[in-house]
């Protein structure tokens, strides 16, 4: 006989938190947001070897998450997964380009030798738009370093034809550089006590390793989130599906991709536990792989004994999403997180492993990310609030005399994402489960970032939260009455201000 749950599936707008005693400490300046990305044995003491500064992650979408956002994010403290409905050389290629981003420490992209001409150099520096060039002995990134030439130090056509690097270049000699290891504040300290605009690092053997430029360090300090890996590259994930992924990640591995993430709109399948299977059985723990969706216990049960390393919640609840419409399956989206966090905790204390869950899709105002955290989830994934952003990768357009962005599903007939709903065999979208359509346009991502990060960590210190895991520990919610949903917004007044209020 069928199952039936006991209880309605219920959404997060049907529920509020009740505060809780905030003692003095509890400020926003105290709070922090870090949460794990992939799952440690937390009885051992065991870290998580990765987590977020910020519990946002960008959907594996092609409206969303493209280096651009990546970098956009990770600067803020949360992750992209650039979307894998692409080909593998694309997608690699994203993936490098978010690592070698200038995270402060950067890999010098425009090197010559020393016995080069300056015509060589001039070919170089409008090639690269560099205007700073490192000399190394073999003219590559990482050889030893001989000196530093800037456009300051020659004028083309007032120097001989056959001018060479070595004669205008500062010499290593006279140089003021720094060894491997040392860390950005102190690289910046160094560049303003001698009046430098850039500061090679150097290792043992003099080999150049990085450069840092004064102009990147005040970026850094606008930045103080920022999520990066040990070489302070920014962190970037990638989407995969369960059809190409022996062929897929090493591309992604080699291009630099810190961690991966099965890409399906159901997860309780064979499937995602063979792509686990086989990707582990190949890399071991070296690479770290999310899975889902999967909304109950039973779900997540089948995902963590696969030894998914993440679990992403969620079913028909993404504002694109017509699967529950078009295939009636899916479940509301708090109901599904309270049920799986339970199933989390219960795993961790059966086992000592803590499994992060993420919840996916149907975020539609800020307080809805404090609901999800308070219910046991992680960290969130949103389509549609990063859509809105000046770096999604989509267009911004004039309509009806307001600004909006484009954001599309990948079960629309736009992205043809077939990988992410085929249970095997038709290798083809065989009918739409997403939308084409327009979302507001909200302006810079790290402006709408900022006001959202702001009101979880006020709702936090409401509830005498300090951190993610007392929020779910403390978290008293309740379920209202619809008479209660409208006793919420201003109401029985007229409003004089009808300007867009933030989410
Ligand atoms: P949003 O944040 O409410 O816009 O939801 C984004 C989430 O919707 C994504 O992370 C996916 O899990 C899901 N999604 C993306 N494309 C589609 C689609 O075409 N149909 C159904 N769900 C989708």
């Amino acid at each position: 006989m069928a199952h039936y749950f006991e209880e309605p599936s219920h959404t997060f707008g049907e529920y509020l938190l009740v505060p809780g005693y905030s003692s003095a400490d509890c400020i926003p300046g105290n709070v922090s947001l870090q949460t794990p990305l992939v799952k440690f044995n937390k009885k051992s003491g065991e870290k998580s070897p990765l987590y977020l500064n910020i519990p946002m992650v960008s959907a594996i979408m092609q409206s969303v998450s493209d280096d651009n956002m990546a970098v956009a994010l990770a600067r803020e403290g949360g992750l992209s997964f650039i979307f894998g409905s692409q080909t593998i050389e694309r997608q690699a290629e994203m993936v490098a380009k978010v690592k070698s981003y200038k995270a402060g420490f950067v890999k010098s992209d425009s090197n010559i030798r020393p016995e080069q001409s300056l015509k060589e150099l001039e070919e170089l520096t409008k090639r690269t738009g560099h205007s700073t060039v490192a000399v190394t002995e073999d003219g590559t990134s990482n050889g030893k370093l001989a000196g530093i030439i800037t456009d300051r130090d020659y004028r083309i056509n007032y120097c001989p034809p056959d001018a060479k690097v070595l004669d205008y270049m500062t010499p290593f000699k006279d140089m003021i550089t720094a060894e491997e290891g040392i860390s950005l504040s102190d690289a910046n300290d160094l560049i303003w006590k001698h009046k430098i605009n850039q500061l090679p690092v150097i290792d043992k053997k003099g080999n150049l390793q990085y450069l840092v430029f004064r102009k990147d360090y005040s970026s850094h300090e606008q930045h103080p989130l920022e999520l990066l890996d040990k070489k302070h590259r920014y962190l970037v994930g990638a989407g995969i599906n369960t059809r190409d992924y022996m062929e897929r990640v090493p591309d992604l591995i080699k291009a630099g991709a810190d961690v991966f993430c099965l890409d399906s709109s159901e997860g309780f399948s064979e499937w995602q536990k063979r792509a686990l299977r086989d990707l582990h059985k190949k890399y071991g723990d070296k690479i770290k792989i999310g899975a889902g969706n999967v909304v109950d216990a039973e779900g997540f049960n089948f995902l963590a004994e696969a030894g998914a390393d993440f679990i992403k919640v969620g079913i028909g609840g993404g504002s694109i999403c017509i699967t529950r419409e078009q295939k009636g399956i899916g479940r509301g989206q708090a109901t599904a997180i309270i049920e799986v966090a339970k199933a989390r905790d219960e795993w961790y204390r059966r086992t000592g492993e803590y499994i992060p869950v993420c919840s996916d899709g149907g975020i539609v105002h800020d307080y809805h990310i404090t609901l999800a955290l308070a219910m046991g989830a992680d960290f969130v994934m949103l389509g549609r609030y990063f859509a809105r952003f000046d770096e999604s990768p989509t267009s911004k357009l004039m309509v009806n005399g307001n600004y909006v962005k484009e954001y599309w599903g990948e079960g629309s007939n736009r992205a043809r994402n077939w990988q992410r709903y085929d249970l095997g065999g038709t290798r083809e979208l065989a009918f739409e489960e997403g939308v084409d359509s327009y979302v507001p346009y909200a302006g810079r991502l790290h402006d709408g970032v900022g006001i959202t990060t702001s009101k979880i960590i006020h709702t936090m210190c409401n509830c005498g939260a300090l951190s993610i895991p007392e929020l779910q520990e403390k978290a008293k919610l309740t379920l209202i009455s619809q008479a209660s949903i409208s006793e919420g917004s201003a109401h029985d007044v007229i409003v004089k201000n009808t300007s867009i209020h933030a989410e």
